[in-house]
């Protein structure tokens, strides 16, 4: 029996998991524990006898408030200023000299932030146009995001100062000020940014913009990869419509996208230096032959049925680093990673043992791809905090110490994570975070 009652729970969790994804295009599974948490916490506010009755009054047409209400409690704004700056590098070294050099003397140079959060990938661009341009020409950057707590913190642009430690020394002064410890964008900085709410998963796709006309570089890093493939090719070819013939599309580097989502929306994989983006190609053009063959995924390859299961992969390797040794384990925890590359159990593990081999770059390329594939997750964040304190990078580690502290903040004391209990886990980060 009581099975049966967990199962028609878990349904209606599910509906309610369904009705996020409809509105905001992110997949939750009902059991992961920041879904349920969130879903309590509604629950404990009265105003519905359980999650039946939750799911029945989001799934009606008066839905509107609370589920925005719930999207905002489940979206994840993580960001800083000049996050993955090889991509801000390119875009000063080579993307935004090249478009000033073709485009004819009056047209603005527009770009698109979306789903830019707090603001700080809207003002990094800005600034660095400023910085690469000088004037010589007129930019715009548009910032959007569907969370409206988010644009009103972008707004307000009031960052705390350990969301600078990637911020080249020369933009102090002129692009950003620190004052005690915040940090903020300059006037001539806010001045090329515009900011608005936009959902990306909207049905059908809106362009954010109807009075401007499209964009010559788009910006979408890091959402992605909380939507289903179907969205992802859906929300891909809309941004591609709005990008100009021979515009960037710049994703997250965990979100490189598969040849059937570019082919719908003309674009193709362009290798950059240290980087790479999607180049939309003319409509009337055949498909070009992609740049780089084999592309990484963002959705595990179907493979064949018989092919080893990720745990049973997983399992064999935690064997293997107890008895056989490290380099066998971490060859296939590789394996793992690169056959299964949404699997966050297999990041993590690769992690741990990369670690344990010295082998610290890609220790910690595995643990932030952990923390990119499920943000919500709190080991990642905990094992990414330990090698960033290793390597003296202490205002990170802060940060993400007290990232992992509030997601375990979240979960029941003595709920197991990886081999200790949530409390204890949250009290040690919590601790390091103070004392970096
Ligand atoms: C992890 S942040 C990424 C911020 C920034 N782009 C970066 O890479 O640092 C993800 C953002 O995506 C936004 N988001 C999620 N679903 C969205 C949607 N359907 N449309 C627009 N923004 C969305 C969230 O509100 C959140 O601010």
């Amino acid at each position: 029996m009581a099975a049966v009652v967990a199962r028609e729970v878990r349904s209606d969790a599910e509906r309610v998991a369904r009705r996020v994804e409809l509105h905001s295009g992110i997949v939750f599974r009902p059991e992961a524990s920041a879904f349920e948490i969130v879903l309590r916490d509604r629950l404990a506010l009265g105003s519905w006898p359980g999650v039946a009755d939750y799911a029945t009054y989001l799934e009606s047409p008066a839905d509107e408030p609370e589920l925005r209400q719930l999207v905002e409690l489940l979206v994840v704004t993580e960001t800083s200023l000049f996050r993955q700056p090889a991509q801000l590098e390119v875009l000063r070294t080579s993307v935004l000299p090249d478009l000033h050099r073709t485009l004819p003397g009056g047209e603005t140079l527009r770009i698109w932030s979306a789903a830019t959060a707090s603001g700080e990938e809207a003002y990094s661009i800005a600034a660095v146009a400023l910085a690469t341009l000088e004037g010589a020409r007129r930019v715009e950057v548009l910032g959007t995001d569907i969370s409206r707590q988010a644009l009103a913190r972008a707004r307000r642009a009031v960052y705390q100062e350990r969301v600078v430690s990637n911020v080249p020394a020369d933009y102090f002064e002129w692009a950003f000020h620190l004052a005690g410890r915040s940090v903020e964008p300059s006037a001539v900085v806010r001045s090329l940014v515009r900011l608005a709410q936009h959902n990306l998963a909207r049905n059908p796709w809106l362009p954010p913009d109807p009075a401007g006309g499209h964009f010559h570089v788009i910006f979408c890093r890091n959402v992605l990869m909380y939507f289903a493939p179907t969205t992802v090719s859906r929300v891909v070819a809309g941004l591609a419509e709005q990008l100009l013939p021979g515009g960037l599309l710049f994703t997250g580097f965990a979100e490189t996208l598969l040849d059937e989502a570019l082919g719908k929306a003309a674009l193709e994989l362009v290798q950059l230096p240290g980087t790479f983006a999607y180049r939309r190609v003319e409509r009337t053009s055949r498909p070009q032959p992609r740049a780089v063959a084999a592309a990484p995924s963002m959705v595990e390859p179907s493979g064949s049925s018989d092919r080893p299961s990720v745990a049973a992969l997983l399992e064999q390797s935690r064997a293997m680093a107890a008895s056989e040794g490290l380099g066998a384990a971490l060859q296939l925890a590789r394996q793992a990673a690169r056959g299964y590359p949404t699997s966050l159990d297999a990041k993590v593990l690769l992690g741990v043992l990369a670690s344990r081999a010295g082998l610290d770059k890609q220790a910690r390329l595995a643990f932030e791809q952990a923390t990119w594939l499920n943000p919500l997750e709190p080991l990642g964040w905990v094992y990414l905090g330990a090698l960033l304190r290793e390597a003296g990078e202490t205002h990170r580690a802060a940060k993400v110490y007290s990232t992992a502290a509030t997601l375990l903040g979240r979960l029941p004391p003595d709920q197991l994570v990886g081999e200790y209990a949530a409390g204890q886990l949250a009290r040690m980060c919590r601790q390091q975070a103070e004392e970096l």
